[in-house]
């Protein structure tokens, strides 16, 4: 892929929305959307890190997704145990730093154990830091932000996409970056 030379934001934030919409789509069970939603996400890494993008923030669980069934927090707790193991071991590779942002005392000990040890073992990778987000790009159709990053993104431009996040693709993101690339910011100048 080539490098977008102009101007590449260093950090972009990411609302992963449309996981269940995509399995109802497709005919699967509601649930493994968000399997596909966490696949997705390990290709979106890879892409932004060689588009030369420093930081990404990405939106797993809102205080508010407590409220939804037993059954699906606890499949999405399942599932954040096991990938943030396979995300780790990636993260290592190819010297990424994870840092999760927001409350965990709520979480299971087991998952705030591996949280715990995915930050401890990634802690000397790269120079993935906490920043303000200069893009936040939010799928699925929804306008609004909900609680993601409140002060962070005061200045952060924004993009809203119809594409349900298991669908986003590669094409996307980089017209996206273009389309950020061409934008004057003026920061409240
Ligand atoms: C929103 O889609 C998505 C979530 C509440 C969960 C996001 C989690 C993942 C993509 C897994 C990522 C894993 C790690 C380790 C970060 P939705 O359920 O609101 O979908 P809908 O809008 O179609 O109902």
């Amino acid at each position: 892929m080539n490098k977008i030379e102009s101007q590449i934001p260093t950090s972009i934030g990411i609302i992963m929305d449309g996981n269940r919409r995509y399995a109802r789509s497709k005919g699967l069970p509601t649930l493994e959307g968000h399997h596909s939603g966490y696949q997705k996400l390990r290709e979106v890494l890879k892409w932004a890190k060689e588009a030369g993008v420093k930081e990404m923030i990405v939106y797993a669980f809102s205080t508010e997704n407590w409220n939804r069934t037993a059954e699906e927090v606890s499949y999405l707790m399942g599932l954040f145990r096991e990938s943030i193991h396979v995300l780790t071991k990636e993260a290592i590779r190819d010297d990424v730093r994870i840092i999760f942002l927001g409350d965990r005392t709520r979480l299971e000990a087991g998952l705030q154990k591996v949280m715990n040890d995915a930050e401890r073992e990634t802690v000397k990778c790269s120079s993935f830091k906490f920043g303000i987000p200069d893009l936040i790009i939010r799928t699925s159709g929804e306008v609004r932000l909900s609680n993601f990053l409140p002060w962070q993104s005061v200045y952060s431009e924004l993009v809203f996409t119809k594409t349900l996040w298991p669908e986003f693709s590669k094409e996307e993101l980089l017209s996206i970056l273009k389309n950020y690339s061409e934008r004057e910011r003026r920061l409240g100048k």
